[in-house]
């Protein structure tokens, strides 16, 4: 089987396709054919050794002194059960699926195996293998965050990066769960972020110290902004969430602010819970990832290259399968 390797950090050009030893399931395990996954943000930032302020000491020593210590990247994916392993009861092979590595990873290959009592289910009906490989990166980080934020019906919520994975997953749950949604974006995409229900704010002609409006959870993707700051646009006992923050905004976290307000910031936590609820809030058509794009598998460096850009648009994905 072949899988991209990312042996050494650096751009795009350090990734080399190469063959493997196909991996075969022992007990409790499963052989998933990888039909899609996607690259993201979490990727080129490992890939980059690109981590949050404050991140690159213990990112290096969590990952890899001088490359990924897991040197194929790749945090999700859709495919098939290609065969199981001794005492596995959940699945068979030719079950469609979608699966959640997280940061074990390892989904920038053609197989994959995956012990069946982890982040993996079974291809709710309707959903298409494209849209499944991309639930659960942004989906289960903005299940956590609106978790942390215990957010509560008729709420209000600015997300800051609203047309980024992360962002579209959050403007969507959110809404579901009866969240007014307010969302910043640059001018082209602004008709996408109102299409998901929020309203749009162009960031680069408003300024949000003047926008004299207060919200009950800033939720902040792209570190646009910091807790400080982020003072005049939250309500009393208001919650604003660092989700790209590093270990500055870790440690302010443990700290109220002024007004009961409060930071909340850290790596999202990986539950299989999150990833079944995902595929159910998908097939209900309450999170529907929006796909910008789809590349090849033997073009993936390209769709590292994109994402690297800053610039991408919901989530990137890439066909395992011709
Ligand atoms: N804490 C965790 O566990 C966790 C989990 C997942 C991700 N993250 C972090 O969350 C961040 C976002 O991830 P992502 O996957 O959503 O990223 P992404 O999809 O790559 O974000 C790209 C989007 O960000 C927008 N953007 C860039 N600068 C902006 C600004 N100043 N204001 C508003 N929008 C801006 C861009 O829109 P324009 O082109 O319109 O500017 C683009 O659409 C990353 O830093 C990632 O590392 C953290």
């Amino acid at each position: 089987m072949k899988a991209w390797f990312a042996r050494r950090y650096g751009g795009p050009d350090v990734l080399c396709l190469e063959d493997m030893a196909m991996p075969a399931p022992g007990p409790g395990q499963v052989l998933v054919r990888i039909h899609a996954t996607t690259v993201n943000s979490g990727d080129v930032r490992i890939r980059g050794c690109n981590f949050p302020p404050g991140m690159k000491t213990l990112g290096r020593l969590a990952l890899g002194w001088n490359g990924p210590r897991r040197p194929v990247l790749g945090t999700e994916l859709s495919g098939m059960i290609e065969a199981v392993g001794s005492g596995v009861v959940g699945f068979a092979p030719g079950d469609a699926v979608y699966a959640f590595p997280g940061m074990r990873q390892g989904a920038h290959a053609q197989y994959i195996v995956l012990p069946e009592t982890g982040a993996i289910a079974h291809l709710p009906a309707g959903l298409d293998v494209h849209t499944a490989a991309a639930l659960c990166f942004s989906g289960t980080t903005a299940l956590h965050y609106l978790g942390k934020a215990d957010v509560r019906p008729g709420q209000t919520m600015l997300v800051l990066g609203g047309s980024g994975a992360v962002g579209m997953a959050l403007i969507q749950l959110a809404r579901h769960q009866g969240i007014a949604v307010t969302a910043t974006t640059s001018a082209p995409n602004l008709p996408l972020v109102q299409s998901l229900g929020a309203t749009p704010i162009n960031y680069r002609s408003v300024d949000l110290a003047r926008l004299g409006q207060r919200f009950d959870v800033v939720a902040d993707t792209v570190a646009a902004s910091d807790f400080a700051t982020a003072q005049t646009l939250l309500n009393p006992g208001g919650r604003y969430l660092a989700i790209a923050g590093g270990i500055r905004e870790m440690l302010q976290s443990l700290r109220p602010g002024a007004r009961g307000t409060r930071m909340i910031a850290g790596p999202a936590a990986e539950s299989r819970d999150a990833v079944i609820a995902l595929g159910r809030l998908a097939s209900e058509g309450h999170f529907r990832p929006h796909i910008e794009r789809v590349f090849p598998f033997a073009e993936l460096p390209a769709a590292h290259a994109h994402v690297d850009s800053g610039r991408k648009r919901g989530s990137v994905v890439v066909s395992v399968i011709d």
